[in-house]
Order: C-alpha cells, then sequence, then structure tokens
C-alpha cells in the first residue's frame, strides 16, 4: 500500500503566506500570525487520530474558516524508516495547505530529524504533541508523559526549535499542544508556556484537561487564562468543548487566548469553522440547508475516494474509505433531523458508488421539494 506525496502535489515553501518581520505580529482583521506563518482565520481543526485525515481537512478547508489544520501525530522513528502507514498519515496536497505536522516523542527520539523531514515533506508548521493521554504514547515516549518534567520537555524543545530554524531559515514555527497538566494536583500549562516561549516556541496550545481527566468534564477556560497570563507575546490557542459558532468569540474574550482549536464537534459539523469565522467577523452564522449537509456528505466521498490510499484488496480498493462514511454517517446524521433511512442505507452501502446513489436519490428529492416551496 503506502502513500508517497508527488513532488509536484507539496506545497512549496516558498509559497507559504508569510508575514512580514518575525514575532507574532497582529494582523488586522481576525487573521493569526504564528512566527512568520499567516493564517487566514484564528481556527484550527484540532488533530484528531484516524479522523482528521487529508479527505476531512480538505472538506473543512473547502467548507471555509480553517485557519490551520494539521496531521494527527506521527512517530518520529516511523517517518524517518518511512513506515508505510506514517507515510499516509504525513501526506498533504496544496489543497491542504497551509498544514501542520504533529509529532510526538520524548528526548531519546529522533525528533529534530523528524521534523526536518515534515518541513520537506509539505510542512508549513511543526507541532510537538504534549498531551496526548493514550497509554501507547504516554507510558513511555511522549505525548502527556512531557508534561511529568518540563525542564527536560524544554531541552527537547529547543533541539527541535534549533533544528528547524537551521533547516527552513526561520520560516516554519514550532509549537506546542499541552494540556494542563498530569492531574490537577500539577497544573504545569502555565510555567510549561513560558519556558517554552523562551526558547523560541511560537504559540501553544492548550486543551483545558488534565491528562487522568482523559475527555471527562469539561474543559476549564480558566486554566487556559491562567496560560495567556503566564506568556509573554506568543499566541495561546484555546481547546476544548467548542460546538456553537459564538463559542469561539466569548472564549477568547474571556480567556484572553488569541485562537481557537476545534475538534470533535467539527466530525459532527465541518461548516462549524465558516459559521465561527463569520461570528468572529460580527455576521450571522446561518445554517446550511439539508440540501447542503448533504451535498458536504457527497463532497466527503469524493475526497475519501481521492485522497484515501487504494488497499491491497483488488476486489475491495476503496475498503478504508467506505468503512469511514459506514462511521461517519451517524454524525453528519445527527445535524440532518429525521433522516435514519438515509443513515441506515448509507451504512449497509457495500461501495462508494452505492453511496453516491442514495445521496442523489436524496439530493434529487430535497431539489425538488426546494423548488415546490419557491414557487408555492
Ligand atoms: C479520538 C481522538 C483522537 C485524538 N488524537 C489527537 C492527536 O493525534 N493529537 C492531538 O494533539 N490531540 C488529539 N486528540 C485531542 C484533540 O485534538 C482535542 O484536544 C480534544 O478532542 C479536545 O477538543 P474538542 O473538545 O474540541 O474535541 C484526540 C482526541 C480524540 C477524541
Amino acid at each position: 500500500m503506502g502513500v508517497s506525496v508527488p513532488e509536484a502535489n507539496r506545497p512549496s515553501l516558498d509559497a507559504a503566506p508569510v508575514a512580514a518581520g518575525t514575532g507574532c505580529t497582529p494582523v488586522p482583521g481576525i487573521s493569526l500570525t504564528i512566527g512568520r506563518l499567516r493564517l487566514e482565520t484564528p481556527l484550527f481543526l484540532a488533530p484528531i487520530a484516524g479522523h482528521c485525515d487529508l479527505p476531512f481537512r480538505i472538506l473543512c478547508r473547502e467548507l471555509g474558516g480553517v485557519g490551520l489544520a494539521s496531521t494527527d501525530l506521527l512517530n518520529s522513528h516511523a517517518i524517518l524508516r518511512g513506515s508505510a502507514r506514517t507515510l499516509e498519515l504525513a501526506a498533504t496536497c496544496d489543497a491542504d495547505s497551509p498544514c501542520g505536522m504533529q509529532l510526538y516523542g520524548c528526548g531519546e527520539d529522533p525528533l529534530p530529524e523528524a521534523a526536518c523531514w515534515a518541513i520537506d515533506h509539505g510542512a508549513r508548521l511543526i507541532d510537538i504533541n504534549m498531551g496526548c493521554p493514550v497509554d501507547k504514547v504516554a507510558k513511555k515516549n511522549g505525548g502527556s508523559l512531557l508534561l511529568r518534567d518540563c525542564g527536560a520537555t524544554t531541552l527537547l524543545a529547543e533541539r527541535i526549535v534549533r533544528a528547524v530554524d537551521r533547516h527552513a531559515g526561520g520560516r516554519v514555527p514550532v509549537t506546542a499542544k499541552v494540556r494542563l497538566g498530569w492531574d490537577p494536583e500539577h497544573m504545569v500549562a502555565p510555567d510549561l508556556a513560558r519556558r517554552l516561549e523562551a526558547i523560541g516556541i511560537q504559540a501553544v496550545t492548550v486543551h483545558g484537561r488534565y491528562t487522568t481527566q482523559l475527555f471527562r468534564g469539561a474543559a476549564d477556560w480558566g486554566a487556559i487564562a491562567q496560560v495567556v497570563a503566564a506568556v509573554h507575546a506568543i499566541p495561546v490557542i484555546g481547546n476544548g468543548d467548542i460546538s456553537e459558532p459564538e463559542h469561539a468569540a466569548a472564549r477568547m474574550r474571556e480567556s484572553g487566548c488569541r485562537g481557537i482549536m476545534i475538534g470533535r464537534a467539527a466530525l459532527r459539523t465541518p461548516w462549524l469553522f465558516a459559521q465561527t469565522a463569520a461570528a468572529l467577523r460580527g455576521g450571522l452564522a446561518s445554517e446550511p440547508s439539508l440540501l447542503e449537509k448533504l451535498n458536504v456528505v457527497l463532497r466527503h466521498i469524493d475526497l475519501l475516494e481521492q485522497h484515501t490510499p487504494i488497499g491491497s484488496d483488488s476486489t475491495h480498493p476503496h475498503r478504508h474509505a467506505v468503512e469511514q462514511m459506514h462511521k461517519r454517517i451517524s454524525w453528519y446524521g445527527h445535524t440532518m433531523g429525521h433522516v435514519k433511512p438515509l443513515k441506515e442505507s448509507i451504512r449497509t452501502a457495500p461501495d462508494l458508488g452505492a453511496m453516491r446513489a442514495v445521496l442523489q436519490e436524496w439530493i434529487e428529492r430535497q431539489s425538488a421539494d426546494h423548488k415546490q416551496q419557491q414557487r408555492s
């Protein structure tokens, strides 16, 4: 299997939107600048392993409002030895720009080398994962484990920043994504963010939960505000439980954070970024019609077909893409009202063609209803 990103499809570093000067320059409107990378909006699609893949990132970008989207967390060893699965996860293209690549690992791992590889393969920003609570990652080599020793973590981050600066001439910012701490007795995020800023990290994303919480309880935006207060000038991106267009402006006002990252809600409502950007600009965030939502699902199927690696099973080459949509249709369905027959037909469709046929039928019916309403 394995996906290699054709040279021509990799966004060139020269084409990256770069802000004049260095440091974090506030830009009028709702754009956000991280180091020398200017983002159109301060809205980030969260990395969600297994879900925020290349087709989904492109879908969210096409719908509008996304400032930056990142790959899933990538293992530095797997990148450097060319593991097929990791190269698939790292795949990007022009339609997925600007793309961040997220790396995980600890002091012994070749993170600086992997970061340089990522830049050569399309990354416009390198993010270090300091928040993954999953045992496979956090028990031995990275993720949330990095929250337990801020001194060692800062030294590791400094090595990555130096390598990236040398490799990309200061054009690619290095950022970190943290949780508040390992547990509520050890809230390290403000101190860690301050130390990271001092060694050249250009932005910190804070998921407002502790590692021991996993995803339980509500995200603590008061604690995110403490991180904002602790840093000198870099943007803090707040993350946790944003699910409505008006949440972002309210959270930014309350906490002082300069950007917002949206994760699980985007899986149901990929149009949330466009709605949120409209709300941040002071406009109206209208809800897409059922017809528009059906077209989003249809587009997602096209993108899955175009950008999901072909499986080795020649009788069922798009198996992975089909399985993805079997899983995702119920999330979309939650936003569509009474569409049980649609969900059922997609969930049992054997291939992408059958899914398209079901959607086309629903789209035609909705279009006819729409025309009828306009006439009457
Ligand atoms: C299934 C799953 C996988 C995730 N994978 C990653 C990951 O690869 N890297 C990362 O930094 N965070 C990961 N996260 C955390 C999200 O990026 C985000 O911080 C979290 O979901 C909180 O944001 P939300 O409330 O908007 O979903 C994952 C979360 C979930 C639920």
